[in-house]
């Protein structure tokens, strides 16, 4: 059955998978973005008749405007894929930073479910796209950590509180996937790691896969899922396994802020 679907971060390497991957399920998409250009240029490739809304993810209101933008459209699936990263020790890390992380990655999801969440209907979904690193944290990585982490947990105490009205909440936890959000440095400390890195469309077809199953959540890759749940059973065997790796993350932490 055709859903309608928003999608934020349509335009970078995980959103536009995701877009082709629905699109040619047939769903109709909103496409959330910054680039006009860009999402003219999905829109154009896409099956099926789709709309962009353009919005700075960064902005206070930000949920709020998109929810009015959307005027008599209620999706029926909401997918927060949008998303920033930096790697970098966190006391070098410029500060204006660490809150435009908090912002886009957490603050700015919670605040379109907030404004979204009176119009949504039993059957409604809504779908986190999280990270490895939210589940485990990680040296370099710890105010994406942050971030990604408290969207974990507010996906889950969410979909909690939602479980008596039939608005499904998941969370996705991709690893390392090869886009443009992963900057040299990220991409030589995976390298350096022997981490692999998933193509988007890997992603893509997670989130096909929730859509139409009850999970609630998922963790992509092996050994990354295993890993995350030893780190919550017994994370000093992680603490050990990092310390091995420190001088290898250090060594690629990116000296800009
Ligand atoms: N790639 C990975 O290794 C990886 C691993 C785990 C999880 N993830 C998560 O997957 C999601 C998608 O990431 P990606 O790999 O596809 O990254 P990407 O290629 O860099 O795309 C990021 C997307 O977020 C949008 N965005 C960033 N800042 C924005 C803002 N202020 N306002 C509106 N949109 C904004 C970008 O739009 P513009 O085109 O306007 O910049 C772009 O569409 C993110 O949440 C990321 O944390 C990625």
């Amino acid at each position: 059955m055709t859903k309608r679907i928003l999608l934020t971060g349509a335009s970078g390497g995980i959103g536009r998978a995701i877009a082709v991957r629905l699109a040619n399920d047939g769903h109709r998409l909103t496409l959330v973005g910054r680039d006009a250009d860009r999402l003219d240029a999905l829109l154009s490739m896409l099956s099926g008749s789709h709309e962009s809304l353009i919005q700075d993810l960064a902005a206070a209101d930000a949920g709020v405007r998109i929810v009015d933008a959307l005027g008599d459209v209620t999706p029926d699936i909401l997918i927060n894929c949008a998303g920033i990263q930096s790697l970098q020790r966190f006391d070098a890390s410029d500060w204006a930073l660490v809150e435009r992380l908090m912002r886009i990655n957490l603050l700015t999801p919670m605040a379109l479910i907030h404004a979204l969440l009176p119009r949504l209907k039993a059957g409604s979904h809504i779908i986190n796209i999280g990270s490895v690193l939210g589940e485990i944290g990680y040296p370099g990585y710890v105010a994406y950590g942050a971030s990604k982490g408290g969207l974990m947990r507010f996906s889950e105490a969410l979909r909690r509180e939602l479980q008596d009205t039939g608005i499904r909440v998941s969370w996705l936890a991709p690893r390392a996937t090869d886009t443009a959000l992963n900057s040299p440095e990220a991409n030589d400390l995976n390298r350096a790691l022997g981490n692999r890195v998933d193509d988007p469309s890997v992603v893509a077809e997670a989130v096909a896969e929730l859509i139409a199953s009850p999970k609630s959540s998922r963790v992509l890759g092996f050994p990354e899922a295993l890993f995350t749940r030893i780190n919550a059973l017994l994370p000093r065997v992680v603490d050990g396994a990092i310390s091995k790796q420190l001088d290898t993350i250090k060594a690629h932490l990116e000296e800009k802020s």
